[in-house]
């Protein structure tokens, strides 16, 4: 289960998916994430959104519709995770503790701000004018979305290479500051699938909402069909030979058929079947494909209350691993329960006479831990797992009750016993005289506070 690698990506909230997305990366994304060996996080960057659109009907809109598009196109929700971000407030938390290591030089240099700032110049006006906090800090909250989960790897199009680039900078900072030779954040890779297909779009250039030349996807037959009709085709008539391997509808055609259909095709085009005909050819085709798959999407708009249960349900399990992780994160930053804190007996050990402290965490399989830190932050202690909070709280709370300690040292490192029981183990120490230190400072950070 922890071997798994960890696939996370963010879909903005802006718009309604269409044929382009669909193929470039929800389908993708959903037969990556049947793969035995993923452990996929998908999710709705609905905080993103805001970012680019201050209208809050479109980006109701928009999550209903990518929510019930990923889910019709063939997502399991079982063996993913899929949630919305602005349902995880650990990630906010998050971006918070990122922005205080964030260097602004990073971000000065991200191309999206750097664009309307260029933007802003050419036209004469203030280079930060119409330029928010939220377009210049998008880097910081897409680094959260990452290293909060500990994504391995971060499917993205070409132009957000570069954020996950920040977000290993900034992890990387973070780490460096806080994690006194631990790594609390995995390095993430930007994966970029090579072999997925660009489609092209009506007018032959690329897919884009912004060049007003896309198909739709699930809206309806006749929706699909209408866009298909306005495909730009060259004027060859029936009868001519037409050149598959110029012509844009054969490239989309290619996109959703299989190889044996492809060949067909382009014979047939060779042949001259007529541009018409040949439309109806594509159109035949996707319906096909995608029919089913806009039943279900449309079965699903009409439930959004379903919709709304399996998506509280994906951020209880996005959540069940950002609450521990960002609580050792707090930990680690300072910000810190006056309780837990255990005070050292001041009196013969003056120099060692500092907090030690206990941090409890949670496993991805629902155990519970604790570390026992020493004052400087050097790990004495990685207890065992045990199955609940309660029990990992007794066996601190006896470890410091003063009772002798039951320390037994195998080669350069020791473990620690209750009742017979093994509770948690040392680190290995580069020599035994270290190993002796720190098992002397373990019985002073033990040793109940005298007054
Ligand atoms: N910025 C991404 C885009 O516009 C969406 C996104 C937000 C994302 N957070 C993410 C992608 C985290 C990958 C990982 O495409």
């Amino acid at each position: 289960m922890t071997n798994r690698t960890r696939i996370l990506t963010g879909i903005t909230t802006t718009g309604t998916p269409h044929l382009g997305n669909y193929a470039g990366a929800i389908r993708p994304a959903i037969l990556a994430s049947r793969d035995s060996n993923a452990d996929s996080f998908y999710f709705l960057a609905d905080y993103h959104a805001l970012i680019k659109c201050d209208d809050p009907l479109r980006i109701q809109r928009s999550r209903l519709e990518i929510a019930a598009t990923w889910l019709a196109g063939g997502l399991d929700v079982d063996r993913v995770t899929f949630y919305r971000q602005s349902d995880i407030p650990e990630i906010p938390e998050l971006t918070w503790l990122l922005t205080c290591v964030a260097a602004k030089g990073l971000l000065n240099r991200a191309h999206a701000y750097k664009a309307s700032v260029d933007k802003n110049v050419e036209t004469g006006e203030d280079p930060d004018a119409g330029i928010t906090m939220g377009l210049y800090s998008y880097p910081v909250l897409m680094a959260a979305d990452i290293l909060m989960f500990n994504a391995h790897k971060v499917p993205v199009g070409r132009d957000q290479i570069q954020h996950v680039e920040m977000a290993r900078d900034i992890g990387q900072r973070f780490n460096h500051l806080f994690g006194q030779g631990k790594e609390f954040f995995t390095m993430p890779e930007a994966l970029i699938e090579e072999s997925v297909a660009t489609l092209p779009g009506l007018d032959g250039r690329k897919m884009s909402k912004s060049y007003d030349n896309t198909i739709p996807l699930f809206s309806s037959a006749k929706e699909m069909k209408d866009a298909i009709s306005r495909i730009v085709t060259d004027s060859r008539a029936p009868g001519e030979a037409k050149d598959p391997d110029n012509s844009h509808l054969f490239t989309l055609f290619q996109a959703f058929s299989t190889p044996a259909q492809a060949d067909e095709f382009r014979s047939e085009l060779l042949g001259g079947l007529g541009w018409g005909e040949a439309k109806n050819r594509l159109f035949q085709l996707l319906d096909n494909e995608l029919g089913e798959s806009r039943e279900r999407y449309h079965q699903l708009i009409e439930r959004p209350a379903d919709l709304e249960d399996i998506l509280q349900h994906g951020a209880k399990k996005a959540r069940a691993v950002a609450t521990p992780f960002l609580n050792e994160l707090r930990e680690a930053v300072g910000l810190r329960s006056f309780v837990n804190q255990v005070q050292v007996a001041a009196t013969t050990k003056k120099k060692a006479a500092k907090a030690a402290r206990f941090v409890s965490f949670r496993e991805d399989d629902g155990s519970f831990r604790f570390r026992l830190l020493a004052a400087d932050g050097e790990q004495l202690l990685l207890s065992r797992n045990f199955t609940d909070g309660k029990t990992a709280g007794q066996v601190t709370k006896q470890l410091q009750s003063g009772q002798a300690l039951d320390v037994r040292s195998e080669d350069l490192s020791f473990s620690v016993w209750l009742e017979g029981e093994c509770v948690g183990d040392s680190p290995a120490f580069a020599d035994a005289a270290a190993r002796d230190a720190a098992v002397e400072a373990l019985r002073i950070a033990l040793t109940p506070v005298q007054e």
